[in-house]
């Protein structure tokens, strides 16, 4: 009996049932990391109009909001500083200062939650007066062992504050062994490094970097992102990651790399975090508000398939509407 008439999936189709005897869970709020924008003053909450339903936060309104990210059990967060214009450099400096916004920052949200994951975004672009990920050589490259010494130095900044973990996302050949050995030399021996290790220069990071302020005043990041016509590389890169100390890897944007998340997942045996990019986000929520799909449908079907790939953690959007657009039709 192998084939038709015998044979007939659809008996296990059949009702709600039966079917949610074989189906598989969903990830639970555990496994989603919330990307959060953090900017000066206080009780600010000011909406951004290319991630709508997203808002950049003082210090004191992202602790009021994170209750009901914390409430739903959601798994941590990712901090992005959106400093003053009038901080920016040419080197992006503010991006290491002590006393600056991310530090202060997590001291405060470690202080109302100790037991909530706080980790940071390093990188230079929101910070340099150019928008590009670090200081550039005279020739308008970014210098890349100049930008990995910056990045060690941010990245100890954050540590220093309490951060759980940082997550450096500017593509910096050596910057994960640069910044591991940085962290190790002043005692940091236990902050967890979650490399953007497979990030690529998309299209689809248009939205993010409006809400940042960090898009690049001349050219694009095509020298430093991997290229998405290159598989092999995007695969190295994270492996390369790996040998470097990271002890999370990452594939940027999601939804559109489900194939390279799942190749690197046969390739390692550390964790992959998948970043579902906040134009994945803008896609579903324009589709939703044009009336061309349920939202809540559309992110579970999406959140499923990163978690099909091979995807432990999730970097999403969505995250700190769990309840409402995942679990509440999760059955
Ligand atoms: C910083 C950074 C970017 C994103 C995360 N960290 C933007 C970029 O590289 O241009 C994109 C995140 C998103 O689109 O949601 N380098």
């Amino acid at each position: 009996m192998n084939g038709f008439p015998e044979r007939r999936l659809r008996r296990l189709r059949r009702s709600a049932g039966v079917r949610r005897l074989f189906d598989e869970q969903y990830p639970g709020p555990e496994r989603f990391i919330w990307p959060v924008f953090l900017t000066s003053g206080s009780k600010v909450r000011e909406p951004i109009k290319a991630l709508p339903g997203l808002f950049r936060y003082s210090q004191d309104a992202c602790v009021d909001e994170l209750h009901n990210v914390v409430n739903q059990g959601i798994g941590g967060i990712l901090m992005f500083g959106v400093p003053d214009a009038t901080c920016k450099d040419a080197q992006g400096s503010a991006a290491a200062d002590n006393e600056g916004l991310i530090p202060e920052a997590v001291e405060t949200v470690k202080s109302h939650f100790p037991d909530l994951p706080v980790f940071t975004d390093v990188c230079l672009c929101a910070y340099t007066n150019h928008g590009h990920c670090g200081p550039l050589d005279q020739n308008g490259c970014v210098d890349n062992d100049a930008a990995s010494d910056w990045l060690a130095r941010v990245a100890l900044s954050h540590a220093q504050a309490g951060a759980d973990g940082v997550a450096p996302s500017a593509m910096m050949d050596g910057q994960v062994a640069r910044i591991r050995q940085a962290l190790d030399q002043y005692g940091f021996t236990q902050t967890c490094l979650m490399s953007y290790s497979t990030k690529f220069a998309s299209s689809f990071y248009g939205p993010f970097r409006e809400a940042e302020q960090s898009s690049p005043q001349e050219g694009d990041r095509q020298g430093y992102q991997a290229s998405y016509r290159q598989s092999r590389q995007a695969l190295l890169e994270s492996l390369l990651d790996e040998q470097e100390g990271a002890d999370i890897l990452m594939v940027k944007p999601a939804l559109l790399y489900l194939d390279i998340i799942a190749a690197l997942r046969e390739k390692t045996l550390l964790p992959i975090a998948a970043y579902n990019v906040s134009g994945e986000y803008a896609m579903l929520k324009a589709l939703a508000d044009h009336g061309g799909g349920n939202l809540a449908d559309m992110v579970r079907e999406s959140v499923f398939a990163m978690s099909r790939a091979g995807a432990d953690i999730i970097i999403s959007y969505w995250a700190h509407r769990y309840n409402e657009l995942i679990r509440g039709s999760s059955t």
